[in-house]
Formats: structure tokens, sequence, C-alpha cells
């Protein structure tokens, strides 16, 4: 959903800005830009592509100049063209801006504005510099006239602006998009994500709402009328060389093969916080939890394991669905609100409202410091580290491991738990090792399919979904997710000869009924993918998966069918890591 970065040091600002922007391509990367401030000029390149494609054609690294912004873009508004990429510019080029977010109200700003300023670009970025310039003509500071051209916008938004009029600073601000801010000794930053700059400093501050900071050689902070506000740096405990690939080919891969990592790191928590945690969901009369995409998926196996450890019914609702229950949240309602980068939009507004109406709030977020974070009554943290590729993959189990650590605790046996959640990580571990081969043949089998199906029933049947969605955005093919019981109330129609249907049937009490719904699909001619514990004759590929007990299966099938999809991604000559047309921080609604 865009990142930006900005940079004032005691260096030549470009060469920070494009490795920054490295670190954020995850967020956007159908367009990258830069703009220096150097000798009374803004000397500015911007192009369609990837980052490295548009070095490839610019001078990102040669711009000259101490103090520097940059951009990487996810189209929202305006083509995926050059004049659309940021920086945006203002009538005399004076001023440079970038921006991350959506301004709501900008055709009535840039109607407004046109009759005293020149457009260039279709996007809804460009009535900011033209509202700067508007002010700093009329005689405000920067920082004056980045604070009254925020308060004429609506949406949400993070942006910096620098001017040639004020060279040696950076003004920026937020509402609802992220924005950071990282200081050493010799440089400073701002951008949507500290991994930005995590390898030159891991001292940063967080800006709340309606906040500016002014960065030059001080930092200053403000409120949202302009008035002088001290907020104090803290040390952020990621590594900035977990954010590289480490040998691996693609960050996906490397991912997956974190995860039992990430599971055994997940179960660091504070037992205290646990307790409390769990209590309050017990003592909740309504418990909603919200979440979008693959931690929505991670939230319906939680239903499973509040319901089948604890006796605790709640409901699961699409974070973009969630403000339109609202008559239904109150006080007596515990929202848990699931994200692993804490900032999607769908899931802060969903979060916004129930806390208006009283609602109680935890969350499980993985990136420290996020808006959801910030915003919740108690948060528990994934500590899986970085997840660099769009395909949520181990921030996925993470999610679950933090589920099953409730789940125990609301039952009262986290010890026990704990022990048997830990020995599932060796086992997953051998797993892959067992499949990695056979996943590739199936993905090289499978290749010329366009349609999948995945079924699976209980606690596995969001699995089904899970598989299903990885395949679909990473490897571009139609792929569905049911449970198995629901194939023969409409999908089953479009099974054809060599449809392939991915049945994950683990041994347990639901596979007499999956085996029962594979077998009308194999009547109807489906290449049956069968993961289970044993070989079945229905199967035609087999996907070997370990004997666990039944609450711990997610774990252990989710991972062959994240493989699935990334071979299927790179079979069919897909990047896994940047799916077209997504990003992985979702702030846009
Ligand atoms: C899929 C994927 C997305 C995210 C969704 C929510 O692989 O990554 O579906 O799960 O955008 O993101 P978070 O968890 O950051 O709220």
């Amino acid at each position: 959903m865009c990142g930006i970065i900005g940079y004032v040091g005691d260096e030549a600002a470009a060469p920070f800005l494009v490795k920054a922007l490295k670190n954020l391509e995850y967020r956007g990367y159908d367009s990258a830009g830069i703009a220096t401030i150097c000798n009374g000029k803004v000397c500015a390149e911007k192009d369609v592509g990837k980052l490295e494609q548009v070095c490839g054609t610019h001078d990102l690294h040669g711009l000259p100049g101490n103090v520097g912004i940059g951009h990487v873009r996810w189209a929202t508004h305006g083509d995926v063209t050059q004049a659309n990429a940021h920086p945006h510019f203002d009538c005399k080029r004076q001023i440079a801006v970038v921006h991350n977010g959506i301004v709501e109200n900008y055709q009535d700003l840039r109607t407004a504005l046109e009759c005293n300023h020149r457009f260039v670009s279709q996007t809804d970025t460009e009535v900011i510099p033209h509202l700067i310039e508007e002010y700093m003509d009329a005689g405000a500071s920067l920082e004056q006239a980045v604070l009254q051209a925020s308060k004429q916008l609506k949406g949400c938004y993070a942006f910096a602006a620098v001017s040639v009029k004020e060279p040696d600073k950076i003004v920026a601000t937020r509402r609802e998009s992220p924005l950071v801010v990282g200081s050493n000794a010799h440089r400073s930053f701002i951008a949507s994500d500290a991994l930005a700059f995590l390898e030159e400093t891991n001292r940063v501050v967080f800006l709340e709402d309606g906040e500016l900071v002014v960065l030059s050689k001080d930092i200053t902070f403000l409120d949202n009328d302009g008035k002088p506000v001290k907020k104090d740096f803290k040390e952020v405990d990621w590594k900035w060389d977990q954010a590289t690939k480490q040998g691996y080919d693609y960050f996906m891969m490397k991912e997956i093969l974190e995860e039992p990592q990430a599971i055994r790191r997940a179960t660091m928590q504070d037992r205290k916080l646990l307790l409390e945690m769990a209590i309050g969901i017990l003592r909740s009369k309504q418990v909603v939890i919200t979440a979008c995409g693959t931690s929505r998926f991670a939230a319906l196996v939680g239903r499973y394991l509040f319901s089948r450890l604890a006796g605790k019914f709640c409901d699961v609702i699409m974070a973009s669905e969630f403000q339109y229950f609202s008559d239904s949240v109150d006080r007596n309602t515990l929202v848990i609100a699931v994200s692993q980068s804490g900032e999607t939009a769908d899931v802060i507004q969903g979060v916004k409202r129930a806390k208006e109406n009283g609602a109680t709030v935890y969350s499980m977020v993985n990136t420290v410091g996020s808006s959801l974070a910030r915003m919740s009554d108690s948060v528990l943290y994934l500590n899986c580290g970085p997840e660099i590729g769009v395909a949520a993959t181990k921030t996925f189990v993470s999610q679950l491991a933090l589920f099953y650590l409730l789940s125990f605790t609301m039952a009262n046996k986290l010890d026990d738990g704990l022990h048997d959640l830990l020995a599932i990580c060796p086992k997953i571990e051998e797993n892959v090792t067992k499949n990695n081969k056979k996943l590739q043949i199936l993905a090289q089998k499978t290749r010329d399919k366009n349609d999948f199906y995945y079924i699976a029933r209980g606690i596995n049947f969001a699995i089904a979904l899970e598989g299903a969605l990885k395949m679909k955005e990473i490897s571009y093919v139609h792929a569905e997710g049911m449970p198995a019981g629901e194939l023969k109330h409409g999908t089953l129609a479009l099974i054809e000869r060599g449809t392939p249907v991915v049945v994950v049937c683990p041994n347990d009490y639901t596979y007499e009924e999956t085996i029962a719904n594979a077998h009308e699909t194999k009547a109807r001619g489906a290449f049956v993918i069968g993961l289970s514990e044993e070989t079945h004759p229905i199967f035609d590929d087999w996907v070997v998966i370990p004997d666990v007990d039944e609450i711990f299966q997610p774990l252990v099938t989710v991972v062959p069918l994240q493989l699935l999809a990334y071979y299927s991604a790179l079979t069919r000559g897909r990047d896994p890591d940047k799916p077209r047309n997504l990003a992985k921080s979702v702030t846009v609604k």
C-alpha cells in the first residue's frame, strides 16, 4: 500500500533512500521514485516498474543532496504511469511530496485548486504539494503549511514534504497510515515501517494520528495544533538482517522454513498477560474475532480451539464487514483483532467503531508499535520477526500458536499444551524435507490446470481456505476452498475430468465423511490430491502429513499447501514474493 521514506543526514541522501525503499518494496512495487534538495532545486527521478528496474533506467543513486524523500507505489488513484509515480510536485517544482494512503476528498480539493494550479497526474496525492504551495506562498513555514494542508484532507494518509525554501528539513505527518521516525548520531529517517532503516538504527518513535515531525539536524514533534510535544525514542528488537533473503531465492521459501522457529518464538509470552486475557475471554458475554485474509483463516482455527478446548463459542467476522455489525457491539463485547501488520485499514476501522461502542479490544500483532497494537487494551505479539513475502506464511502459524496458548490457558492446561505444541515443531521440519521434491513434481504435473478446489472438515476447513488463497494469490490460478460438506450444494457442478481437488483429510473423526466427499468428486473425473497420514485408493496423488493430535493438525496440514502454491508459482514463472496487484500492508479500505 505504498511505502514512504525520508532521510536527513551527514551524507548524500540518495543511496540511503534507495536502500530503504528496497526494504519497503513489499508495500508496493508498481513504480518508484525519489526527490532530493540540492543547490536551491528539487532533483527527482521516478518511473514505473520495480525499484531495480527504475534504478536501471534512472540514476536514482546519483541524485545530490543530504535531504530527500522516496516512494514505492501500489496504485490506488490513477494508472501505473510515470506521471502518477511519486514524488509529486507543486507548480514551481519547489515542493516535493510522497504519500501513502487515500485522500478521499481529492476531487473537491483539486477542482478548487485547478483555477490557480497546474496538475500533471491523475493521483489523489497531487493536491497535497499544491495545498502546501498555497500556504507557503501566503507566508507559512513548511511545517505550518503541512499542518494547514493536512487539516484540509479527508481519508487516511502519511506524507512527507520537502521544499527548496527550507532546504534542510523534511516535514511529515500521518492519519491512519503508519509513520515511524528513526534516528542515530548522524542521520534521521521517517518511514512507513522501521524495517526501512533498521540497518542504520533501531531507535524509533511512532507518530500518533495528527502529529507532525520536523526532521532536520534536530527532530521536533508537533501536535495537531502545531505545539511541540515531547516523545521518547525506544528500541525495537528486530534485526535488519532478518529482512534479507539470507541466500534463499525468495523470502517466501525462507519464511516457510522459519515456521517451526516462529512457533517456538510465539510461545514466549508473559503468562500473567495470557491468564488475564484468557479470563477476559471466558467472562465476556460476546466474543468476536475480526481479521482479513489469511489472518481471518487463523481466526477460524482459533474459533474451533476456543470451542473444543474451552467450550467458549465466538464468532469470526471479516474486518471489512465488521463495521456493519456495530449495532450489536457494546461494552459487553470483547473484540479480538488479528493482523500481522497491525495496519490493515479494514481491521483498524472495525476496531475503532467497536471501541466507540464501548467494546474491549485484544489483538494479535507482529509489528511492534503498529496502529492496532497501540489502540488495543491488551496485545499478544507474534514475535516471529519481519515477514517480507507478500503471502503470509510464518505469521499464520504464529497466529495459530497464539490461539493455542490462549485456548490452553482458558482450559487451565497451559503447561501440557505448551509441551505438546512445541513437540509439533520438529515434525513440521521433517515433513518439509519429506514432501519438498514431491510437491515440486505435483506443481509441474498440475501446471496446465487453472481451477483448483480444496476441501476439508472441522478444524481443517480453514486450512482448505488458506491453501486456496495461497494458490490464487501467488500463482494467479483460480482456487476455491470450502468445507467438504458444502461441495454438493453447488460447486460440484464445476468438477470436470482432471480438475485438481485437494482433499485435506487427516485420520480423525472427519475422515470417513471427507473421503466420501472426495469420492463424489472422483466420480465426476477429479484428480484427487490427498493430504493424510496414510494413502488411500481414491488418491491420484498423496502428500503425507505427520500423525499429530487432531487439534494440532492445522499446523501440519498448512505447510505442504503453502509449498504447493510456492512451487506452482515458480513453475508458472511468477514471482511468489511480489504477486501482481497485491501488497503486504493493506492500509486502504
Ligand atoms: C495473504 C495475505 C493477506 C493478509 C491480509 C491481512 O497471504 O497475506 O490475505 O493476510 O491482507 O493482513 P494483516 O494480517 O496484516 O491484517
